[in-house]
């Protein structure tokens, strides 16, 4: 959510700053802009729209030794040059970057800048603005001033501050939203995300909450906001540039669709040694201690949860509740004696997640997280990760995450049953049943072009459209639709089948497209045949997609039968296909949707 990407030292800012931008775009993408400066003077670059749409705007006259970009996801202020970042002071002598949310900035602007001209509607503006009240009217250094407005703010940020005086000095500092240092020979950089520095170093600083850092191009100074000195290692990130780029794909998510089978197999890799499970001890044993696990996410990763929580109930013998997030936060549920919370965040930075976290921590509950980021936010902050190894995820869309998650928890699931004596888990051969998974999606994934054409058919024109499933096949359902809807604007709901008919079947006329999920046991994929038998009754255009065991000939997909507690990891790859190729055949940008942005730090 909004990405932030600096540079100092003896590099050519603006490339720096607009490759780590393109790199950083999935964060958001309804403006962007750079500041570069050198000895000699500085140039401010803003655009509505793409970073191509910046790029097109930046002559070679536009050269630098030091500068901070922003790429936004509009919080305060509608998409428009004037909110675009970066933002500067009543005299433009500081500019500013920021990502997250201001909350008093209503407060700041009433308390200290009544007699200030504001251009736009951000609270970024409002930061900057107090900053260079203290440093323009009052007299502080600029580090004095940053330091005194951080102590006045309230809020969630990410801070990059440049001072026309001093083009050789950033000053950075966060809370609650992401930052990292990327350090160079020569240069040091500062970004929203490793993965957009990769290109320049491997080697990273993490920042903490709270934390001031005066970034110059041979020395990283990071302070508490007394001024006082900390001392940070760095670390060096394991992240193959491979990795990051779309190689022949026209898109991301069709990538990382295609990805899924290998990382089943990385999976394996990861949490087996000699085909025996590998999960932490510490991990098994927090599990084995609870009485109750609570899985608190948001979105596809909340989806995820629920097709893992019979699994885990039946091999950890332990009940499992799930909490959306945002929700939970401000509404958390009475809780039993010895809870243990366990947060799936394929980012590890959803802010909603974070907070829930920030709490349990505050109330001494142990925490797992389960994400694909090593070293992120919810990864730092729990008391104990499980890593995806699904590799980078860069369509906003998630879809190898989503089934790393289930794999993920699976291990879990299996070795805490294991080590409990649980008969189910013993006889539960997950390595050799994930490998039958990577078979079936790469069976699934070899029937593109009919899943092409099936949907051709079904979703190119509609407005709205139902998925329906029973057991594991409605949770694949919430997910399914969300995918769908996210990225094709298709209006979708996901449906527990057998619910349809206490009131959704209102909705069921001529036309309307149903997707219908048919897995599991025979007796649910009878009783979900005779609930697609009403909707056809009433006019619906059906689509199946069933498990190989349980089709008949006049099915439209078919889905090679793997066992049922994965069944959700096969089940959907073929939505996830079709909410592809809808949004393809209706024109649509498929990795970048409107108003969304992969990373989501803030509340
Ligand atoms: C949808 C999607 C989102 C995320 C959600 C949580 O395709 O990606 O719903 O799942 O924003 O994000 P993480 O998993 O990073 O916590």
């Amino acid at each position: 959510m909004c990405g932030i990407v600096g540079v100092v030292g003896n590099r050519n800012a603006t490339d720096i700053l607009m490759q780590g931008l393109e790199k950083l775009e999935y964060r958001g993408y309804d403006s962007a802009g750079i500041f570069v400066a050198n000895n000699n003077g500085s140039n401010l670059i803003k655009s509505v729209g793409r970073i191509a749409d910046l790029r097109a705007r930046i002559g070679i006259d536009v050269e630098g030794t030091a500068g901070i970009g922003h790429t936004r996801w509009a919080t305060h202020g509608k998409p428009s040059e004037i909110n675009a970042h970066p933002h500067q002071s009543e005299t433009s002598r500081l500019t500013l970057v920021h990502n997250g949310v201001i909350e008093n900035f209503a407060q700041i602007k009433d308390d200290y800048l009544s007699n200030h001209h504001l251009n736009g509607q951000t609270d970024t503006e409002i930061a900057v603005h107090l900053i260079g009240k203290f440093v323009e009217e009052d007299g502080l250094s600029v580090l004095e001033a940053f330091r005194k407005a951080l102590h006045i703010i309230e809020g969630s940020y990410a801070f990059a501050l440049m001072d026309a005086q001093d083009p050789n000095t950033i000053y950075v500092a966060k809370n609650k939203s992401p930052l990292l240092i990327g350090l160079g020979d020569g240069y040091n950089m500062i970004c929203s995300d490793a993965m957009a520095m990769i290109r320049e170093t491997n080697q990273y600083m993490e920042i903490h909450d709270k934390e001031l850092v005066i970034v110059k191009k041979d020395s990283v100074d990071i302070q508490d906001y007394e001024g006082h000195s900390v001392e940070r290692e760095s670390y060096i990130a394991e992240l193959d540039l491979s990795d990051i780029g779309k190689g022949t794909y026209p898109y991301y998510m069709l990538k990382e669709i295609d990805e899924q089978p290998t990382v089943m197999r990385k999976l394996i890799k990861a949490y087996t040694d000699d085909d025996n499970i590998v999960v932490d001890n510490a991990i098994v044993e927090a599990v084995q201690e609870a009485d109750r696990l609570y899985i608190i996410a948001a979105g596809t990763s909340y989806h995820a949860g629920f097709a893992a929580k019979n699994m885990l109930e039946a091999l950890t013998e332990t009940p499992v509740e799930l909490g959306i997030a945002s929700e939970w936060g401000y509404n958390q549920p009475l809780l039993s004696k010895k809870p243990l919370f366990i947060f799936i965040s394929q980012s590890g930075e959803t802010a909603d997640s974070r907070q829930v976290l920030v709490k349990a921590n505050e109330l001494g509950i142990p925490s797992l997280t389960i994400t694909n980021v090593p070293g992120s936010t919810l990864s730092r902050e729990a008391s104990h990760t499980m890593l995806l190894h699904a590799g980078p995820e860069i369509a906003v869309a998630s879809t190898k995450a989503y089934t790393a998650q289930i794999a993920t928890l699976a291990f879990l699931a299996k070795a805490v049953g294991q080590a409990n004596h649980n008969k189910a888990a013993e006889d539960f051969d997950l390595v050799h049943e994930l490998a039958i998974v990577a078979q079936s999606i790469e069976a699934t994934l070899s029937e593109k072009e009919l899943i092409e054409e099936k949907v051709a058919n079904l979703l190119a024109t509609t407005r709205n459209a139902f998925y329906i499933g029973r057991g594991s096949d409605y949770y694949v359902a919430m997910e399914a639709s969300l995918k769908l809807k996210e990225i094709s604007y298709i209006q979708c709901e996901g449906f527990a089948a057998g619910e349809l008919k206490h009131g959704t079947i209102s909705l069921i006329e001529d036309g309307v497209p149903v997707l219908a999920l048919i897995s599991n046991n025979p007796i649910l994929a009878a009783h979900t045949r005779g609930n697609i038998q009403e909707v056809a009754a009433r006019g619906a255009h059906v689509l199946t997609i069933v498990d190989e065991a349980l089709a008949k000939e006049d099915d439209d997909i078919k889905v090679m039968t793997v066992h049922p507690f994965l069944s959700p990891i096969a089940m959907v790859v073929p939505t996830q296909l079709i909410a592809y190729y809808a949004t393809l055949q209706r024109g649509l940008d498929v990795d970048k949707p409107r108003n969304l942005a992969k990373s989501v730090t803030v509340e």
